[in-house]
């Protein structure tokens, strides 16, 4: 029988009552559900709104319902819908009239609204210590290649000498922002829609501020109407995890590219790479593969839950059940990338040889020849095109900038001199590029200090 069934002269057809159950799968928040349920009976009781015993018997019978449920002895049914209805029926049978009074002065679309919250809230803190762990990683292996150079590219093309901490550190920037995004959504999201009642809050003498502080929240939501249809911080949420995502697949397109035998700058241990089943030399980095194709649905539950809330009045409607397998499943799906793609970067070897080798072809010190002549008084754009008539020359003769003689630099332009080799220089290259954010020693010393200050706050907090 029906919690709701009142009103009802027949039984739910068995295809709508499949169809319009959540049970399946917001079961997950079943802790949160009793957590909710436990301050709200308590502030019943404290107000007086029902009897002190009773909102006793309900936290008593909560607790070992609780227990029962880790311990795996309880179904859930899809005939309670939900686990708010599944979690109300199992209570009642237990403990009788105490648990029918529970539901005084509240309505599911209040329940599941802070169900969320709290679900989402205790998520946001494991990925976000998940994020915390790979920026550390990057910290550390940043630290050990301050002096590696390697190639910078624009459209992919070697432009400019970096070093690899330049490049990392770039990546723990990103990352960076990526926490203080989702410590910003678990801001907004703090608030407590409980109260807000079916939709008009309630005519009971309730407490929102009591059970807004039971649950940790910083206050309750101003609006009922708001509390129980706003889904904003859902969306939120995935558009943060989204941006997670695509920074993970941007670095994971950068390691496949770097572990082929094209550019062979790293090599993936073998604990975090697989086999082909036919081609006995292949050492493929499925890891990074993944992580970047399963940025894909996370996109997609963005998509989803947007579309979703586009044109829905306010202020509940039953549309918004829609909300909770994309984010759960992007949720998991952060969770999955983020500890095995830090594993996978925390023990690849570099090959910092290579990295210099590729840094040696490719005229990336073309800038710092033309920049040797501004020095020199030359105006940059003269500069500029007198190089670019060496890199010109060199690539007919398949040479470098460096293997050229002193009259060869010269003939393009009197004003070079044999201090030019020393200017144009890979380390040399690196090392003046001390413009603050820059790549020299001195610029990812800044930036690591920066890091390390950023991940030590959040030691401490
Ligand atoms: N299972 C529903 C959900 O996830 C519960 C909320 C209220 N349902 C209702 N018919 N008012 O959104």
């Amino acid at each position: 029988m029906k919690l709701w069934s009142g009103r009802f002269q027949k039984e739910t057809d068995a295809l709508v009552n499949d169809f319009n159950s959540s049970i399946s799968f917001d079961q997950r928040m079943y802790r949160e559900d009793i957590q909710g349920s436990l301050a709200h009976a308590q502030m019943l009781g404290d107000t007086g709104v029902i009897q002190k015993a009773d909102a006793a018997a309900i936290a008593e019978g909560l607790k070992s319902l609780l227990s029962d449920i880790e311990a795996g002895k309880i179904e859930f049914s899809a005939d309670n819908e939900d686990i708010h209805m599944n979690l109300e029926a199992l209570l009642t049978a237990r403990i009788g009239d105490a648990g029918k009074r529970l539901h005084t002065a509240r309505s599911r679309n209040d329940q599941v609204a802070v169900d969320l919250r709290l679900y989402l809230r205790r998520e946001i803190a494991e990925i976000r210590q998940m994020l915390l762990e790979l920026l550390q990683v990057l910290a550390k292996t940043a630290a050990q290649h301050q002096t590696t150079v390697m190639p910078g590219y624009t459209h992919l093309q070697r432009a400019q000498p970096i070093t690899l901490a330049q490049h990392l550190l770039a990546y723990g920037s990103m990352f960076s922002r990526d926490v203080t995004r989702l410590e910003d959504v678990k801001k907004r999201m703090n608030l407590c829609p409980l109260g807000s009642g079916a939709l008009a809050g309630t005519t009971y003498p309730i407490d929102r501020f009591e059970t807004a502080s039971l649950l940790g929240f910083d206050g309750p939501m101003a609006n009922s109407l708001d509390g129980v249809s706003d889904r904003d911080y859902v969306i939120e949420l995935l558009s943060a995890l989204s941006l997670v995502m695509m920074h993970l697949s941007r670095f994971s397109e950068e390691i496949i590219l770097w572990c082929s035998w094209e550019f062979k700058f790293i090599e993936l241990d073998d604990a975090y790479s697989t086999g082909s089943s036919i081609m006995p030399q292949k050492k493929n980095p499925d890891v990074a593969e993944l992580v970047r194709g399963k940025t894909g649905r996370v996109y997609g539950s963005l998509m989803s839950l947007l579309t979703t809330m586009k044109s829905l009045p306010l202020a509940y409607n039953k549309d918004m059940q829609e909300d909770k397998e994309p984010v759960f499943d992007a949720v998991d799906t952060v969770k999955q990338c983020l500890p095995v793609f830090t594993a996978m970067v925390e023990t690849m070897k570099v090959l910092p040889e290579n990295m210099l080798a590729a840094a040696k072809r490719g005229f990336i010190n073309a800038t710092d020849c033309a920049d040797y002549l501004t020095k020199k008084g030359v105006p940059f754009r003269d500069a500029y095109k007198a190089v670019g008539q060496l890199v010109y020359a060199c690539t007919t003769a398949g040479k470098t900038l460096e293997a050229l003689t002193l009259e060869e630099f010269q003939a393009a332009h009197p004003l070079f001199d044999a201090d030019v080799y020393e200017a144009i220089d890979l380390q040399t290259c690196v090392s003046q590029r001390n413009s603050y954010g820059g790549p020299s020693v001195a610029g990812t010393t800044k930036q690591l200090e920066l890091l390390n200050a950023f991940l030590k706050e959040r030691e401490e907090a």
